[in-house]
């Protein structure tokens, strides 16, 4: 079973053989081979490609549909959890679940909690894979081939989920050239680019000489913020980039996942004629992409992913020579229990805190002792308590090269250091207030964080996919 939610959910392998899949779809007549299954097509948001392709390609392939175009008439408005209503398309005999909704990681969380596979049909700005591989699939048609790829991402890059994907499908490719195109208030969010060489202008009439194709967006309008400043910004920035047939003097391919904005049009529909115009075949190719998605996953030919387990965080063992010595050494002699050494001067407090320790607790704290590796660092010591792994992942969280010694019987039982698991659940707080599991969108969905760099440390939200680095750490109440 496989799920689709990032478009790195696939390897370049997996891509191109979905693309010449499409690519043959393209031609034959639907096979209607799976007739005793059901879709489950859940549109929280507005969509007419997106819904339309998926339920058609799945009717294509003989599927039933059945599910909402908007949350108008159900009770999502009630206030409905998004797991209820999820359980209960499953529960209605649905064997695979096409998902909009505007929460970012709504798509995972979905996944997390069905045991039916999810495609992710955008969630709010973070992705929509489903886009990309018809992109993908557009480009190749037309290119032959996507290594070498000159390509121009011209206007919402913040909000435009389209693009992130994009972006992001494309490192698995060679020899790719980026252009970004927007103002500064629109701008790429920097991880999806991070470690890329892109390219930055402002101006749509620079980049055009420099590149195959010109891939233009929406101003994605209902994720600025509300009110006038938001109304301001949109109203500037929607009036940047109007493509007319005067600028295409060059053979660039124009794309557009589409729907263009008729108030404040960025494609004119006079460029619709010109040979340059892909947008229309673009989202023809949806059908037949997502006929080529759906039977894959329903035959079970995409082997399921593996998938990270939280497990508790590895001790690095550091040598015990004589651990009656070692203990004598210690600012604090304990005769039992567990004392954390070398913790950054200053930061102790921090220790502390992440173990939720008051002032009723028995502990003991040194601050800003003489140290020759660090010139100053604090101690904690708890007196008869030894940490549990939760507690030393939370302690790793903050200071991961404190050293902790178990003492037990006044010798240094064991001495080490903890490396963060891979998965992190419950300890961190996603700050992203877009995100499902943030407490204010009442989503319940639990914090779960992955390790993506131990040094410097780095994590990433499992659902909205936002890195945070140490300093942005945000502790959960536990
Ligand atoms: C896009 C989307 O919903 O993200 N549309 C689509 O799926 N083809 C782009 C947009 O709404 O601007």
């Amino acid at each position: 079973m496989r799920s689709i939610i990032s478009i790195t959910d696939l390897s370049r392998e997996e891509i191109e053989s979905l693309i010449n899949s499409a690519l043959e779809r393209k031609k034959l007549k639907p096979s209607k081979f799976f007739q005793n299954k059901v879709l489950a097509s859940l549109f929280y948001e507005s969509s007419t490609r997106t819904r339309e392709s998926t339920e058609r390609a799945a009717e294509r392939l003989g599927l039933r549909v059945m599910g909402f175009s908007g949350i108008e008439g159900t009770s999502v408005q009630k206030g409905e959890p998004l797991a209820d209503t999820l359980r209960m398309y499953h529960a209605f005999g649905a064997h695979i679940l096409a998902l909009r909704h505007p929460l970012e990681g709504a798509a995972r969380y979905a996944a997390d909690i069905l045991d039916i596979p999810v495609i992710n049909c955008g969630d709010g700005s973070n992705s929509h894979p489903t886009q990309t591989l018809l992109d993908l699939m557009t480009i190749t048609e037309k290119l032959g081939s996507i290594d070498n790829l000159r390509i121009a991402f011209v206007g919402d890059l913040k909000y435009g989920r389209t693009v992130h994907s994009l972006v992001t499908g494309l490192r698995m490719f060679k020899n790719i050239t980026i252009w970004l195109v927007a103002p500064d208030s629109l701008k790429m969010p920097e991880h999806f680019i991070d470690g890329m060489a892109v390219h930055h202008s402002e101006h749509l009439q620079d980049v055009i000489p420099n590149v195959d194709i010109l891939y233009m967006t929406r101003i994605q309008r209902e994720r600025f913020p509300q009110g006038p400043e938001g109304e301001f910004e949109f109203e500037r920035v929607s009036k940047l980039y109007h493509l007319t047939p005067a600028h295409l003097t060059t053979a660039v391919g124009v794309m557009h996942p589409l729907p263009r904005y008729k108030h404040r049009i960025e494609i004119s529909l006079d460029v619709d004629k010109l040979p340059n115009a892909w947008y229309l075949e673009q989202a023809h190719n949806g059908l037949f992409m997502r006929e080529a998605l759906l039977s894959r996953i329903l035959s079970g030919s995409l082997p399921a992913q593996q998938i990270e387990k939280p497990s508790a965080g590895t001790w690095k063992d550091l040598p015990v020579i004589d651990g009656e010595k070692q203990s004598q050494r210690l600012v604090y002699r304990l005769d039992n229990g567990t004392l954390i050494d070398h913790i950054h001067t200053g930061k102790g407090k921090n220790v502390l805190s992440v173990l939720h320790v008051d002032a009723r607790a028995t502990f003991v704290y040194a601050s800003n002792i003489k140290s020759k590796r660090y010139g100053g660092k604090d101690i904690v010591g708890f007196p008869d308590k030894e940490l549990t792994e939760q507690e030393l992942s939370k302690v790793a969280l903050v200071e991961p090269d404190a050293t902790i010694n178990i003492i037990r019987d006044k010798k240094v039982h064991r001495k080490g250091k903890v490396v963060l698991p891979k998965v992190i659940e419950k300890l961190v707080e996603c700050q992203n207030p877009r995100c499902v599991t943030h407490p204010s969108q009442h989503e319940f969905a639990p914090q779960k964080f992955i390790v993506v760099s131990h040094d410097p440390l780095i994590l990433k939200c499992h659902y909205c996919e936002i890195p945070v680095t140490r300093e942005q750490i945000k502790l959960a109440d536990l």
